[in-house]
């Protein structure tokens, strides 16, 4: 009999070879696709739906690579039999995989704040647009969260310009200093987001080496020598995929080759606040303001909703004219609303109070993953994090999700932070889970899913 399954992904967006996957993958997740079923073969699937038969096939063998189906030369592709789904949630799988701040009881206080905000004369002003690099009054308070938590001490009232969230400032900053086609360099594991930028404006991204502080300087000297790059994107601090930071002479190691070569520094300190506490930690961008991009946001302590970040440019304000014509030719302006939220829970001490519980429920959650999964992950040099990073193999990384997954716990996809040739694992995010017995229950899963099978840990750092 024909099997009728069909991806609904009519309110999914991406790629579609992702949305196909996403579907199928969601809906073995919920049991609509229950183990043994039966898919319907690529071609038929590829022809009821117009999606071409190159897409259909790319996501069964994703599918199939996770070990959430078994294809059967001759007789097609099955569910695989991994014991029914265990849903977690009535939501579908607990996140792991997206690094999103554990402030549920946060988001009401922030609800409070809006509502207020809405009852004042000001509110008219933000229903207009703003200059274009935002309101001086939001602009200031930026400064001062900057001057107080990045150590940012000759920040002034205007140093930072707002963007809707660090992705943008990333946009706003590459595209200030390169061109479609040029190199820029990266650890070679990066924020996907990096690679989503690239690929869409054009940049060839270029993995340079880590070892267990993150950027080795070395290699960053040896990499700029041989493609002639004049930017570098860099996480000195809790950097994403592999929470490792830089401490103060690799900083100073680093800014000192940027000089030699020239280089842009972006820097991006989106977890900067957790990464605070370290005794090296000081961005680069106060280490060397003359050429650093210095860009963050406050989506991690926050909400990622309200879109707010920014990017501080090198002194000289050479490259404001660039950003202003990009903020101009994409959102014309900033985001008022949200930087009027982000600005007034700065001024009134709750954005302070909102970080201090994030900060330490980060920390609660960061120890319960270093006691359930011991060795698997990396040590971090600090005692708060929103992820973790567990080094294996890219086959068993790829095992290891598709395992979980089938158990109702999603962790980022492997290979998503990869740049060339480098190292692989895990990225674990320990901030989606509605709570820590929650957490506690996804992790046992990792646990047991990285203790069968063949998968060993590979050597702690490459
Ligand atoms: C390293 C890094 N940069 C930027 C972002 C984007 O953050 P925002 O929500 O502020 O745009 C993220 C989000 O996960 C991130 O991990």
């Amino acid at each position: 009999m024909t099997n009728l399954w069909r991806p609904d992904f009519a309110q999914t967006s991406g790629p579609l070879f992702e949305r196909v996957l996403g579907a199928l993958v969601g809906d073995i997740q919920k049991g609509i696709l229950p183990p043994g079923t039966r898919l319907p073969p690529q071609r038929e699937l590829a022809l009821a739906t117009g999606i071409s038969l190159g897409t259909v096939t790319r996501a069964y063998a994703e599918a199939e690579r996770r070990g959430l189906v078994h294809a059967h030369v001759g007789r097609g592709s099955y569910v695989a039999d991994g014991g029914a789904p265990v849903l977690a949630t009535s939501d579908g799988p607990i996140d792991l995989c997206h690094n999103i701040p554990p402030n549920g009881p946060a988001r009401a206080e922030i609800r409070r704040l809006a509502q207020a905000l809405s009852s004042q004369s000001a509110f008219a002003e933000l229903l207009d647009y703003t200059p274009v690099f935002g309101l001086d009054a939001h602009r200031a308070a930026m400064a001062d969260w900057l001057i107080q938590h990045a150590g940012m001490e000759n920040a002034h009232a205007r140093s930072a310009i707002l963007s809707g969230g660090t992705q943008q400032a990333m946009a706003l900053a590459h595209g200030a200093v390169a061109r479609p086609g040029d190199v820029v360099l990266c650890e070679n594991l990066t924020f996907y987001g990096m690679r989503a930028l690239a690929d869409f404006a054009g940049y060839r991204l270029y993995g340079v080496k880590m070892d267990e502080q993150g950027l080795c300087p070395e290699a960053l000297d040896r990499a700029a020598r041989k493609t002639e790059a004049r930017v570098i994107y860099v996480l000195p601090t809790l950097q994403n995929p592999t929470a490792r930071i830089m401490g103060a002479s690799r900083r100073a190691a680093i800014v000192e080759v940027a000089r030699r070569h020239d280089l842009w520094i972006i820097e991006d300190d989106v977890y900067g606040y957790f990464g605070k506490s370290h005794p090296g930690y000081v961005p680069l961008s106060v280490l060397a303001p003359e050429r650093s991009f210095y860009l963050g946001g406050l989506s991690k302590i926050l909400a990622p909703g309200l879109r707010v970040g920014f990017v501080v440019p090198p002194t000289g304000g050479r490259h404001n004219d660039l950003i202003a014509r990009q903020l101009r030719a994409t959102t014309y302006t900033a985001n008022g609303l949200g930087a009027a939220v982000v600005a007034h829970a700065i001024r009134s001490g709750l954005a302070d109070q909102i970080a201090e519980n994030v900060l330490t429920e980060a920390r609660e959650r960061l120890m319960l993953a270093k006691e359930m999964l011991g060795a698997a992950v990396e040590i971090s040099a600090v005692d708060s994090a929103l992820h973790v990073w567990a080094p294996l193999s890219e086959l068993a990384a790829e095992r290891v999700a598709g395992r979980t997954l089938r158990h109702g716990v999603e962790v980022t996809p492997p290979g998503s932070a990869n740049v060339g040739e480098g190292p692989s694992g895990l990225r674990l995010c320990l901030g989606g889970a509605q709570s820590r017995d929650q957490l506690r229950h996804a992790l046992q899963i990792v646990a047991d899913a990285l203790g069968q099978g063949d998968e060993r840990i590979a050597s702690s750092i490459v």
